[in-house]
């Protein structure tokens, strides 16, 4: 197939307001260069299918192999294949590489509009929660807060927040995150305008985690790579929490941190993860 449409395309002026645009791109390139400033890359085929499942509006994605991507449709995403068949416009291995900073294996990627911040915040903010938000404290690493994501939307939590300079939409943390960013609710915050709801801090001088009981609409709270808990998430704690850990052991990673906290949670009672 060449990169010419095979149906009607939508025009680039009707893409930002489109829901899925289940047509394919008549000039991708010009599309994709139009629109990729202000749009979130969807980086391989699992990233495009996971913000598919969970709702993303997606004006374009592009395969070197479409049959190929929709055989791993078939296998692996019945559920949106239907979706993906309209949305894949096939381009050349040379025209791929030149859209995308790194070459994904599945050789498909995407761009999504990324979910409105006044939508994000009234789910953060709404009460009562059936499932804690998860504060990452000035996290460092893109990589960390991409598999929070991850395992946040997986045990259905209400939200992701990070306090500091780390953009959690940054591509590199959309990557490590799956596509999942478009199943929990991703945003950026001081800690002065956190989410209502008692914080539960993670840190290894607090109180044995097996002991408690996190609540549905707890903010589980998790300190930087490097500094642990800033003084302003201390200031704003109700409670600090410890995961059982040898003494000489100094800390966990944060995502494992994470993933062992939101498991403690739904272990203990917590709302049952989501279909
Ligand atoms: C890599 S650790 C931070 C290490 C840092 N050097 C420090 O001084 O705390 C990142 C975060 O994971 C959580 N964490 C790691 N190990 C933990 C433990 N044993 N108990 C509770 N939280 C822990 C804490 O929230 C911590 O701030």
């Amino acid at each position: 197939m060449t990169e010419s449409a095979s149906q009607a395309p939508p025009g680039p002026a009707s893409l930002g307001a489109a829901g899925p645009a289940h047509r394919q791109a008549v000039d991708p390139v010009g599309v994709w260069r139009r629109f990729v400033g202000s749009s979130v890359l969807l980086d391989g085929f699992h990233a495009l299918k996971h913000a598919v499942r969970f709702g993303a509006e997606v004006p374009l994605a592009v395969t070197v192999d479409r049959a190929a991507a929709l055989a791993l449709a078939d296998e692996l995403a019945p559920d949106v294949r239907e979706t993906l068949d309209a949305l894949l416009t096939q381009v050349t291995e040379s025209t791929y590489t030149s859209l995308v900073p790194r070459p994904h294996p599945t050789a498909v990627a995407a761009l999504a509009v990324r979910p409105s911040r006044e939508v994000n915040l009234r789910t953060l903010a709404r009460t009562p929660r059936s499932a804690p938000v998860v504060v990452l404290d000035q996290p460092r690493n893109l990589g960390n807060a991409g598999a929070v994501i991850r395992l946040a939307a997986g045990f259905g939590a209400t939200g992701v927040v990070t306090t500091g300079t780390l953009d959690p939409w940054h591509p590199t943390v959309v990557r490590g995150g799956a596509g999942l960013h478009f199943a929990t609710a991703v945003e950026r915050l001081a800690v002065d305008e956190l989410p209502p709801g008692p914080v539960f801090a993670l840190d290894p001088e607090g109180e044995d985690i097996r002991g408690l009981k996190l609540p549905d609409d707890a903010l589980l709270a998790f300190g930087s790579e490097r500094s642990g808990l800033s003084a302003d998430l201390r200031a704003r704690a109700d409670h600090l929490v410890a995961l059982p850990m040898r003494p000489q052991v100094s800390s966990y990673n944060l995502a494992t941190s994470v993933a062992m906290a939101l498991y403690h949670w739904s272990a203990t009672g917590g709302a049952p993860i989501k279909d």
